[in-house]
């Protein structure tokens, strides 16, 4: 496979992602079994598309699946630490759901802390966290996911879903950018 020219080098390549969604599809499926509720996959817009459309087809329990949008990133490539909720739910009586929020990635932790607050506020019975990278380094408030895929160093990346100018979402690997690409 050749290598976008743009991409500096590749983080996570497309056979870690895929043990990756197989180890965490597997931990949901062994914490959501048998619950008695019903089990939303919540995904965060753009950037958790591909995550969570690969991450359903190996769960094996029933679930719902929603979309949320969100945005706390301006144009570039830092957070501007203000949420706007651009696409909400629609439905009104949460009580008997629990909510797994999939995210592309961890920065700040402003997103998900915000939403897992959210959600609880429209009465879900449970809000976990569950995402493919996190950037434990860049972290402005305490937030721990539930489920994470891999802890990442302080890069910007993209591919997988993740975006720069909404460019590389459709790459099937996670890759470093080319600083030069965004610091002209
Ligand atoms: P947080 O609220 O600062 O944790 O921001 C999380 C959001 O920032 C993610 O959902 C991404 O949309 C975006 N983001 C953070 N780091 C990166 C990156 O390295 N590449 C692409 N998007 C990123
Ligand atoms: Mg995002």
């Amino acid at each position: 496979m050749t290598l976008n020219k743009d991409v500096e080098s590749i983080l996570v390549s497309e056979e870690e992602i895929e043990s990756i969604v197989k180890r965490i599809s597997a931990e949901i499926d062994r914490d959501y079994k048998d619950t008695g509720k019903k089990f939303l996959l919540l995904c965060i817009l753009k950037g958790s598309v591909v995550f969570m459309g690969e991450l359903m087809k190996h769960i094996t329990i029933p679930v719902e699946i929603d979309f949320m949008k969100v945005s706390s990133y301006g144009a570039g490539t830092q957070t501007s630490g203000r949420i706007n909720i651009m696409l909400d739910l629609h439905r009104s009586d949460f009580s008997d759901t629990d909510i797994l929020i999939i995210e592309d990635i961890i920065d700040s932790g402003r997103t998900l802390s915000y939403l897992v607050d959210y959600l609880k506020l429209k009465g879900a019975h449970s809000v976990k966290t569950c995402t493919l990278l996190d950037k434990p380094d860049r972290r402005e408030v305490d937030f721990t996911p539930d489920y994470c895929g891999r802890t990442i160093p302080d890069e910007f990346v993209v591919g997988y879903g993740l975006d720069y100018d909404e460019k590389y979402r459709a790459l099937p690997y996670v890759g470093i950018l080319k600083r030069s690409v965004y610091s002209k």
